[in-house]
């Protein structure tokens, strides 16, 4: 990474958890007793290259992430700001971009994005640094896993339309890495498109722009059912022996 750049973080946190059943936010159920969110938040807070993390929150929740954004804006010396969320993911994040927009600590000419969900706590400061390097070098980037299970397409009634080639279809994860004026020249291309965009790459090339592709890992979970957190609580367990063993 030779030339100068920074970047800002955005982290959409104001989704409903419906297939958690859990009361609150699941990004606030801890995992070996640190929550979700702060485990999100780890890679970046830590990352040299990251001036501010802005969270996309829904604003009857503020108040409960207040508290944890507060203590680790200190602890870290980092900004972090809250916007509201939207009804939808892209609408967070188009919010959590125009703050970035307006944001006036940015010191450099070169300015990444990285768009990163709140419920993946397993992202290492590896993998944010790859997501980094290779935003730099394309413009747009996104992490991807091959899939494990054949992938079918279905009708209304559960009956297979077909099977497509699964050598060619990634599953895909956070973060996603963009040059921020590009980012936000797609977001503003897509108001008012009427499509519900899931993921931010999907942005970019619904405008036409190029997106890379770089191998994402099995463990950068997403927590969205209550198996989940087993497994994530598994995986972190490992880690934590495989960093005892190392002292
Ligand atoms: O629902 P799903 O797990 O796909 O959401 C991915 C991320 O987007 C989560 O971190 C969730 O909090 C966030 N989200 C959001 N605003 C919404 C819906 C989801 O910030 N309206």
């Amino acid at each position: 990474m030779e030339e100068p750049f920074e970047a800002g973080a955005i982290i959409p946190a104001a989704g409903s958890g419906r297939r958690m059943n859990a009361p609150t936010n699941k990004i606030l159920l801890p995992l070996l007793g640190v929550s979700i969110l702060e485990r999100a938040l780890d890679a970046f807070l830590n990352s040299e290259f990251v001036k501010i993390l802005v969270l996309a929150v829904k604003p009857s929740e503020k108040r409960i992430f207040e508290a944890q954004t507060n203590r680790l804006a200190a602890a870290f010396n980092k900004e972090i700001a809250l916007v509201n969320g939207g009804a939808e993911r892209w609408e967070s994040v188009a919010n959590a971009l125009e703050y970035l927009r307006r944001w006036t600590g940015w010191k450099r000419r070169k300015r990444l994005v990285a768009v990163h969900d709140a419920a993946r706590p397993l992202l290492t400061r590896e993998l944010l640094n790859q997501s980094l390097a290779a935003g730099l070098e394309y413009g747009a980037v996104g992490l991807g896993v091959p899939l494990k299970d054949t992938i079918k397409r279905v009708d209304d009634d559960g009956m297979v339309v077909d099977t497509p080639d699964r050598s060619s279809l990634r599953a895909i994860q956070t973060p996603q890495v963009f040059e921020l004026d590009l980012l936000l020249d797609c977001y503003q291309r897509v108001k008012g498109s009427g499509i519900n965009f899931t993921d931010d790459c999907g942005v970019v090339e619904y405008c036409g722009r190029p997106v890379k592709l770089i191998l994402g890992s099995y463990e950068n979970l997403k927590i969205t059912t209550p198996e989940d957190l087993a497994l994530a609580e598994a995986i972190l367990r490992r880690r934590e022996n495989a960093d005892r063993s190392r002292l």
